[in-house]
């Protein structure tokens, strides 16, 4: 994540965030890198536990959590901007998402991601997006588990 982060700060969304856990781990050991920090979630209540969490980065304008169902479109609308890095963390998958939806969702994080910005998948249910799906997408594959791995994961890249 830090190497992803690079040298100038950088912008993060964050879809199906949860309670922000993940959002505040990287904000506490790195906020110095990211200058907007934006997570997106449809559980209200996990949204009231990361407003408690993240409520220093909230106040000082760096963390936006957003109530809403990624899955009803028009989210490149909604969030209106890109970021350097998208992530998905247990999003993209079997368990939360139906392949369609997913899909879909995956199709306007691509829109979403600045040009040479990454998109980072992870779950320990089966993704929907595949790499294939992703090269088609104009992203390049940086990183990946193994077909078996029990933890999957993609970090890929969008082009120029
Ligand atoms: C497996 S959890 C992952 C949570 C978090 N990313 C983590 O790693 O701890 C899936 C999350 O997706 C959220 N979610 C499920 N369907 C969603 C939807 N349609 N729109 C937005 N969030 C959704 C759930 O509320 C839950 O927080």
């Amino acid at each position: 994540m830090y190497h992803l982060l690079g040298k100038e700060s950088s912008s993060i969304l964050e879809v199906c965030g949860g309670d922000g856990e993940l959002a505040g781990g990287i904000l506490n050991e790195m906020g110095d890198k990211v200058k907007e920090y934006v997570l997106l979630d449809n559980n209200k209540v996990s949204i009231e536990k990361a407003q408690n969490t993240l409520q220093p980065f909230i106040k000082s304008k760096k963390v936006e959590l957003i109530l809403c169902d990624v899955t009803e479109g028009n989210l490149t609308t909604r969030v209106n901007r890109t970021f350097k890095i998208v992530l998905g963390i247990g999003a993209l998958t079997q368990a939360v998402l139906e392949k369609k939806s997913a899909l879909k969702v995956f199709d306007e994080l691509v829109d979403m991601i600045e040009s040479d910005g990454y998109l980072v998948l992870t779950g320990i249910t089966e993704q929907w997006v595949d790499s294939e799906t992703m090269i088609q997408k104009g992203l390049s594959i940086k990183n990946r588990s193994l077909p078996n791995d029990q933890l999957q994961f993609y970090v890929a890249q969008k082009k120029k």
